[in-house]
């Protein structure tokens, strides 16, 4: 396609502090929620383990030592021809354990230090507050953010943060993939976003909805505080978007669809929107969950509401109600479930490989928001094979990529729909949040290092290197 992407384009590339960094008992840095979770595996579930436990595998203890290697990886950035990296601050880096009235100076100057290097290199940082993690603290004391103290002491960071970079850093994001908890369902996600263990199946809807409205409020206060230190911030949230398509064209599929995907926009509406949908206060009457929120909260909330919308696109999901299909039940939406989209293929991780859904999704969430949208992650999970010669060749990546990147260039340049710029995940292989695993790559750049951490760290260029490169440097243009 002929692409005439706007010109400051951002082309990126993204990873996250836990994932990336290492280093996670250096320079005063306290223990991070990230800090406990076990290596999993291929369909293995990763352990949350009470503090760290002696014998126990945690790869993001030191996962690709980013932390001491960064200007090395921020050459090859700068190679690839990035113009953005999108990364996370690590919370407990700054407040070890989320409560001290004083920041620990050595996190703030890593992260001064981190910001310089890449601007010395033509390469703005895309900065996410809390992404899947924060002090393990504030699990231990105060049972993670239902608990409304955690407000003040993200507010706390946020300020803290926004002050020290504010002549560094313009582009925010506050909660990464906050409505990746929607459900409630799946444990790892509740305890990333939001730091808590629930042991009581009855208390976990209400609970995890307690703590996305108090993260949603946090959020916005953080919006309110940033924008006093300084207006030019642009501070945007950061949602997970699979689009849950209906499976046919029985109206009541449609319908389906139409409640499994308010049960994710719920987050970005009061982001955007400022104020409680009545879809989703109906359904908290319905299932008789009260949730606390002053009218204090309610004003910050309408006041602290985002820029831009930030998100991550992997795949999309197909419900359907017609008993000939089968799939997995949805607990809140009755007589429907989850079933495969037989139009599509999925990866080894069987995650729906879908680009078209990247082209639904920009034309929906620009649609439904009126908002510039910042595509923050997306990109292919894959075993990959290092050759003899010590050469990666990865054409499955490239062909993911190019096929999602001509949907959204068809979005952008044919549909008209605003977007900042497009940061592929993982652009460095890291450690996979989900599965914990080293070998689940997604990067253009590979890292020496299995699933039980063993490697040299060396990093070397993959073949999608050189097939990015060329894509930034012709904006576009070349796929
Ligand atoms: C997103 C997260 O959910 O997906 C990242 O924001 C994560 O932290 C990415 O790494 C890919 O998931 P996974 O499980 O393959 O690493």
């Amino acid at each position: 396609m002929s692409a005439k992407m706007p010109k400051d384009f951002l082309w990126g590339g993204a990873i996250a502090a836990h994932q990336a960094e290492g280093a996670w008992n250096v320079a005063g840095r306290g223990m991070s929620t990230a800090d406990v979770m076990t290596a999993g595996g291929n369909g293995i579930p990763r352990k949350i383990t009470k503090g760290v436990i002696e014998g126990e595998y945690y790869p993001n203890h030191e996962a690709i030592d980013f932390y001491h290697r960064y200007k090395e990886d921020i050459q090859l950035f700068k190679e690839l021809g990035l113009k953005c990296l999108r990364t996370s601050i690590s919370w407990s880096r700054i407040y070890p354990t989320g409560t001290e009235e004083e920041p620990n100076e050595a996190g703030l100057q890593y992260y001064d230090d981190l910001f310089d290097e890449l601007q010395a290199n033509g390469i703005e940082p895309v900065i996410t507050l809390s992404h899947f993690e924060m002090p393990y603290a504030l699990y231990e004391e105060f049972g993670g953010f239902a608990n409304k103290e955690v407000i003040p002491l993200f507010v706390k960071f946020a300020k803290t943060v926004f002050q020290r970079y504010r002549d560094k850093v313009t582009y925010w994001m506050t909660f990464n993939e906050i409505n990746n908890q929607a459900d409630g369902q799946e444990p790892l996600h509740v305890w990333t976003n939001s730091a808590m263990i629930i042991e009581d199946d009855s208390q976990k809807e209400a609970l995890v909805f307690q703590a996305g409205v108090n993260e949603l409020i946090a959020s916005a206060a953080a919006v309110i505080e940033g924008k006093k230190i300084n207006p030019e911030f642009q501070i945007g949230c950061m949602m997970a978007y699979v689009p849950v398509y209906p499976y046919s064209c029985a109206p009541a599929d449609l319908m389906a669809s139409v409640k499994a995907n308010e049960r994710r926009y719920f987050y970005s509406d009061v982001h955007v929107r400022g104020k409680i949908p009545t879809y989703v206060q109906k359904y908290w009457a319905k299932k008789g969950i009260t949730i606390e929120i002053t009218p204090e909260e309610q004003a910050l909330l309408k006041a602290g509401t985002v820029d831009y919308i930030g998100f991550s696109y992997y795949m999309s999901g197909t419900i359907s109600t017609l008993d000939e299909v089968a799939g997995t039940p949805t607990e809140d939406i009755p007589g429907a479930k989850i079933v495969s989209n037989p139009y599509i293929s999925a990866s080894d991780w069987g995650w729906p490989i879908d680009p078209v859904g990247l082209r639904y999704v920009l034309n929906t969430i620009y649609q439904r928001y009126d908002l510039p949208l910042f595509i923050v992650e997306n990109g292919f999970g894959a075993y990959d094979q290092l050759t003899n010669e010590q050469q990666v060749h990865d054409d499955y990546r490239i062909t993911y990529l190019k096929e999602h990147i001509e949907q959204m260039e068809k979005a952008v340049v044919e549909d008209g729909v605003p977007l900042l710029g497009y940061t592929p995940w993982g652009i460095i292989d890291i450690v996979s949040f989900g599965s914990g695993e080293m070998e689940k790559r997604y990067g253009m750049i590979y890292v020496d290092k299995d699933n039980t951490g063993k490697g040299t760290l060396n990093r070397l260029k993959k073949d999608s290197f050189a097939w990015y490169q060329q894509v930034i440097a012709s904006n576009g243009e070349t796929l």
